[in-house]
């Protein structure tokens, strides 16, 4: 988009949000008004945050980390134009808990290496005009990314496109210490919260699901088993911070495979979950699983997660977030104001347009535009939006205009350069590169 082009867009959505041009429309402007009222109240969470709006920046792991684990320049201005936008919370994704298992070079660990004041300034960029900014606490497990790991899960596997070995008990027990420790250190440097990710195919999505986890000890079998190691760190997490911190759980509604986590085992995940102290549950789906649907990657129409997240509110009384699908306020204040939940994750949404969450909020409202790509490769839109999120990082995202295939090159070559600063970093000497 040329300079005037943009001068034009700026001008046109000012005078749209000042009413201008809506209040001759009596019902419309109601209704953009009641879109507005729903999602602009608050919400406060059992621990006490309050989130000034209903809308989230869903976890997206945005390749932004300096290879070593630690944030960049680049990342800093991204959640700080987030928090700008007027989301109420932005999650982080894919924060290590263990650098020997993570999803990309690009992602953050939070561990002994990492620089703390550089992670103080991402949690303050991140919170500027009352916003929360929450790290996602991962493991990728039997999905870590073959040059910088050993990948290892609940079971061991030997499929196309997936080997992982088999984490011992011991291993396991490890866990819950190794997540309330970077929860802890998360709260220190200033994040107001943490997300324990426990969707989408890594390492607690692959205990609860009966495909990844074969296992015949007491964290495998029936669903309660599965979930047993999620319950015993949401405990540890909620030990190490207090009461007055937020913690949330992204779960899958199903894991949309033959054979894998299904939504009548989910919703009992979700009541053993309702058991723990925990302040907010993120519904999604898919996994990242070779050849298998991602939510990220998906291009159905309307809110994915609704119908169930309705089933979910029966089984639980923590408050509730379906990320995944949102593509007009309409929807969204409809999901709320139905009381179908009571935030909506928005990762697309916000990948395409920053200032959504003040748009939305506001009389006049205003929906993206979204790109609509031929036959896309498995992973391709997750890298195309994967880029963007670097545009907006440097502020070029109204001229930013990429072909497809272009945005997978520059994503994987950008990895495929991380590995060796990974490696150096964390003194990596196993994994396929090794
Ligand atoms: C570039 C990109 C990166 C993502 N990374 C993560 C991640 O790190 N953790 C996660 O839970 N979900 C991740 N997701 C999935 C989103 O959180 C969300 O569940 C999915 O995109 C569907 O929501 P949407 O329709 O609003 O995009 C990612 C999505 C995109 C587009």
């Amino acid at each position: 988009m040329n300079a005037f082009n943009s001068y034009v867009k700026k001008f046109l959505e000012r005078v749209q949000t000042a009413h201008f041009l809506a209040w001759p429309y009596g019902e419309l402007v109601n209704e953009r008004d009641r879109h507005a009222d729903v999602l602009s109240a608050p919400l406060t969470l059992h621990c006490g945050v309050t989130l000034k709006n209903r809308l989230v920046k869903a976890a997206m792991s945005d390749s932004l980390g300096d290879g070593a684990g630690r944030p960049s320049e680049q990342q800093i201005e991204l959640y700080r134009r987030w928090a700008d936008g007027g989301a109420a919370l932005s999650i982080i994704g894919e924060v290590q808990v263990d650098h020997r298992f993570a999803e990309k070079p690009g992602n953050l660990v939070v561990g002994p290496r990492t620089d703390d004041t550089l992670l103080r300034r991402l949690a303050e960029a991140g919170s500027t005009d009352r916003a929360q900014i929450w790290p996602q606490l991962g493991h990728a497990g039997a999905l870590a990314h073959a040059p910088i790991s050993n990948p290892a899960g609940p079971s061991a596997l030997d499929l196309d496109g997936l080997r992982c070995d088999e984490l011992s008990l011991a291993e396991i027990k490890e866990l819950p210490t190794a997540y309330a420790r970077a929860a802890s250190h998360a709260q220190a440097v200033g994040f107001g919260g943490v997300e324990i990710h426990a969707g989408h195919g890594f390492l607690l999505s692959q205990f609860l699901s009966p495909l990844f986890n074969r296992r015949s000890d007491h964290y495998g079998g029936s669903i309660e088993a599965r979930c047993r190691i999620l319950s015993e760190i949401l405990q540890q997490v909620r030990h190490a911070v207090g009461d007055d911190f937020a913690v949330a759980v992204k779960i899958n509604s199903s894991d949309q495979l033959d054979g894998g986590l299904s939504e009548a085992d989910s919703l009992t995940a979700i009541e053993l979950i309702d058991a723990e102290s925990v302040d907010l549950i993120d519904i999604s789906g898919g996994t990242y699983f070779p050849g298998a649907p991602a939510s990220s990657d998906r291009r159905s129409a309307g809110p994915y997660f609704i119908d169930f997240a309705r089933r979910a509110r029966s089984v639980t009384h923590t408050p509730l977030m379906a990320t995944g699908g949102f593509k007009t306020r309409a929807e969204a204040a409809e999901a709320v104001a139905s009381n179908a939940v009571d935030l909506i994750g928005l990762a697309r949404p916000l990948a395409l347009d920053p200032d959504l969450a003040s748009k939305w909020t506001r009389p006049g409202g205003g929906d993206p535009s979204f790109p609509e790509f031929d036959a896309p490769p498995p992973g391709g839109l997750t890298a195309w939006y994967s880029m963007r999120l670097t545009a907006i990082a440097d502020g070029i995202e109204d001229e930013w205009d990429v072909e497809l295939s272009d945005a997978i090159e520059a994503y994987e070559a950008r990895d495929a350069e991380r590995v060796d600063t990974w490696r150096r970093a964390f003194e990596v000497s196993n994994g396929e590169a090794g």
